[in-house]
This record gives structure tokens, sequence and C-alpha cells, in this order.
């Protein structure tokens, strides 16, 4: 089994209530992500709507929906629920998405890639 890969990014990298997408390579593959701030703690998913397979932006960095409250697909609307990635509303809701472990300190913040 390959062994993980971390990345270590600056929290003030994302603005409060901001986000913001990640790339990140492995091997030959790129892989991209979403990272969400909320004060001091970041929430990170993959970039991949569950409805269709797509990415989630039409802008970089833009995931939130107006209210800044949920992570929002710009190709159909669904909402989640940024804490957990729940889909709440759009043509995916009740289903997730792809959850990326995070560990955070007081400057930083750690994603762990299996
Ligand atoms: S592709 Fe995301 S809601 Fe349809």
């Amino acid at each position: 089994m390959p062994s993980p890969l971390l990345y270590r990014y600056l929290i003030d990298s994302i603005d409060n209530n901001g986000s913001r997408g990640i790339t990140v390579k492995s091997g030959d593959a790129e892989i991209k992500l979403i990272a969400v701030r909320k004060d001091k703690q970041i929430f990170c998913y993959h970039n991949l709507c569950p409805h269709m397979g797509v990415n989630l932006d039409w802008i970089p960095d833009q995931f939130l929906d107006t209210s800044n409250n949920f992570i929002q697909c710009a190709t159909h609307g669904a909402l989640f629920q940024i804490e957990d990635g729940h889909c709440i509303s759009g043509p995916c809701q009740g289903q997730n998405l792809s959850s990326v472990r995070v560990k955070t300190d007081e400057d930083y913040f750690e994603i762990l890639l299996r």
C-alpha cells in the first residue's frame, strides 16, 4: 500500500468563511480538492459532485453559495453542508461529498491523502 501523502498550507491562505481550490499531485495524477474555512477550522473534500462527477466550481476558488453557509455545485445548484459534506438540496440530495482528512494547528492545516 502506498504511503499517505501530506500537504501543508497556511490557514490564512483562505479568507474566514471563504473557500479555495487545491490541486495536489499524486504520481502522474492531479487531485482537485475543496477547502472551506470557518474561523480556525478547515473542511476539505474532493472537488467532485456526487450528482455527475464534475468539479463543483465554475469560478476558481468559489465554492460557497451567496450566504457562505453551504458549498454549492455550480452545475445544478446542489447545496452541501460545510461541516460534513452532506447534500441537503438538489439532484443529489442525501448523498455526500467525499471528505478528506484535515489536521490543523495554530497557523497551518495539513491534508492527508491515502
Ligand atoms: S453536477 Fe452537481 S448538482 Fe448536478
